[in-house]
C-alpha cells in the first residue's frame, strides 16, 4: 500500500501539474517527483529543543546576554547584534559592516541564523568554529577593537551580575569570566538560532507548503545546477568553491578590486577567488549580496550565479521563479533573538 504521504502528494501534484496559461509561469511541475529530487540533495531543519542540562541552559542564556552586550567593545557601542540585527534576519543591510569607531569591515555581514550548520565560518572559512569566531571578534580592529582579551574581559568583570552568570554557566572554572568561555556561551546561544521555513514543511512531505511559483523555482534551482553547490541542510555552508567557475566574477558584479578569497588565508594559488558557498536560508532578507555586498537585487545575484558558476543565462522569468523559491527559505526570527528584557 502507498504510504499516506504519497497519496496526499498525488493530489498536490495534480494541482501543481496545471499549466498556468496566461501567467508568466507556463511551467508544469510534478510536485511528487520534485519532492523525491529535493530530498536527494537537501535536508530539513527543525528548531532545537531547549537544553535540559542546567549548565547548558545557563550557557545559552548567558550567550544571549553577551550577544547583545555592547559595553565590551572599545568604543562601548558595538555588540554582536550591531551587525547581526534582529529586523534584518541577523544581517545588517550594508554592503560592508561598520564596527567600532565607524571602521568598515572588508566584507559583508552574513546572517548568523543557521550558522551552526556551516562547516567553517566566514566567507573565506578562516574561522573553524562558532566558538573561535566569537572569541576572535573581541580583537577584530573593525569589530570590537579591543587590544587584548584581558581588556575585554576586564570590561565584563565591571558589570556586577556577570560574575554569578558566568559561574552558573561554567561551574568548574576558578576564573569563569574568560574569552574562551565568552566564545563557548555565545556559540551555545547561536546553536539555538535555527530557522525552519515553508521549504522544510515541503521536505517533510507537505507538497502544498510551496506555491506553484515556488515549486517552479525549486525545479529550476535543481535543474540549472545550483544545488550542485547549494545543497544539504543549509543549502550551502558545506564546501569551498571558486566564485567565477566559468567567468571572472568581478566582470559581472562590477567591483574594481577583486577580493582574492581563500588564497589570502591559505597562501595557496589554488584557492584564488575561492569562498565558502554561503547557505541560502533567509537569503531573501539578507541583501546586499556576495562577500562584498556588491549586488543589491536578489534576481540580479541569481543571474550572476547562473553565468559565473554554471555558464547559464537565466531568463527574467526563471530568475523570478528562483527568487520566489528562495523566499520560501525565510524562517521566523527566533523568539530569543533579542536583548534580555527587550519586548
Ligand atoms: C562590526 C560588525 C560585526 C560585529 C560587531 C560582529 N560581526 Fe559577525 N560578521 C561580520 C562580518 C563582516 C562577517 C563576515 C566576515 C568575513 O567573512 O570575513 C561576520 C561573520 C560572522 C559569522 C559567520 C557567518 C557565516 O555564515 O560564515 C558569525 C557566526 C558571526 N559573524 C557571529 C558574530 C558574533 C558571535 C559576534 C559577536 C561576538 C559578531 N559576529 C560580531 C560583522 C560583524
Ligand atoms: C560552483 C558552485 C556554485 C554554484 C553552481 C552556484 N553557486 Fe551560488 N554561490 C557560490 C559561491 C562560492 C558563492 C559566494 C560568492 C561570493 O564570494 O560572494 C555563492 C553565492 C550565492 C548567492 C549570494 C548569497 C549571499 O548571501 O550573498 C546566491 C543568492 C546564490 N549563490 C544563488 C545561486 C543560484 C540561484 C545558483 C544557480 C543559478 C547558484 N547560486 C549556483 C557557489 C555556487
Amino acid at each position: 500500500m502507498r504510504p499516506a504521504i504519497f497519496s496526499h502528494l498525488l493530489i498536490a501534484a495534480e494541482v501543481a501539474g496545471v499549466v498556468f496559461a496566461g501567467t508568466a509561469f507556463a511551467e508544469t511541475v510534478d510536485a511528487k517527483k520534485l519532492l523525491v529530487d529535493a530530498r536527494a540533495v537537501f535536508q530539513p531543519i527543525a528548531t532545537p529543543p531547549a537544553p535540559k542540562d542546567p549548565v547548558q541552559a545557563a550557557r545559552v542564556d548567558l550567550g544571549q546576554r553577551l550577544f547583545f552586550e555592547s559595553r565590551v567593545s572599545a568604543d562601548g557601542n558595538v555588540s554582536c547584534s550591531h551587525c547581526h540585527l534582529p529586523d534584518r534576519q541577523a544581517s545588517d543591510g550594508l554592503p560592508k559592516a561598520i564596527g567600532v569607531f565607524g571602521k568598515e569591515n572588508p566584507r559583508n555581514a552574513p546572517s548568523i541564523f543557521n550558522a551552526a550548520l556551516n562547516f567553517k565560518q566566514h566567507w573565506r572559512g578562516d574561522r573553524d568554529s562558532l566558538e573561535e569566531q566569537a572569541e576572535k571578534s573581541l580583537l577584530g580592529p573593525a569589530s570590537f577593537g579591543n587590544p587584548d582579551h584581558a581588556t575585554a574581559m576586564g570590561k565584563l568583570k565591571e558589570v556586577p551580575d556577570y560574575g554569578p552568570a558566568f559561574a552558573k554557566a561554567f561551574p568548574d572554572d576558578k576564573d569563569p569570566i574568560s574569552a574562551k568561555n565568552w566564545g563557548v556561551a555565545i556559540a551555545a546561544f547561536e546553536r539555538t538560532l535555527i530557522t525552519p521555513s515553508k521549504f522544510d514543511a515541503f521536505l517533510a512531505g507537505d507538497a502544498a507548503a510551496l506555491s506553484p511559483q515556488e515549486l517552479a523555482g525549486l525545479r529550476k534551482f535543481i535543474d540549472t545546477g545550483c544545488a550542485g553547490c547549494h545543497n544539504g541542510a543549509g543549502l550551502g555552508g558545506n564546501s569551498f568553491q571558486k566564485f567565477g567557475v566559468v567567468e571572472d566574477y568581478w566582470k559581472e558584479t562590477g567591483v574594481g578590486t577583486p577580493d582574492k578569497g581563500r588564497a589570502d588565508v591559505t597562501k595557496n594559488d589554488a584557492d584564488l577567488y575561492v569562498f565558502k558557498v554561503p547557505g541560502l536560508r533567509n537569503v531573501a532578507k539578507t541583501g546586499p549580496y556576495f562577500h562584498d555586498g556588491s549586488v543589491e537585487d536578489l534576481a540580479k545575484a541569481v543571474k550572476i550565479m547562473g553565468r559565473t558558476q554554471l555558464g547559464a543565462s537565466l531568463s527574467d522569468q526563471d530568475a523570478a521563479a528562483i527568487v520566489a523559491f528562495l523566499g520560501a527559505l525565510t524562517g521566523k526570527v527566533p523568539a530569543n533573538y533579542k536583548g534580555p528584557g527587550e519586548p
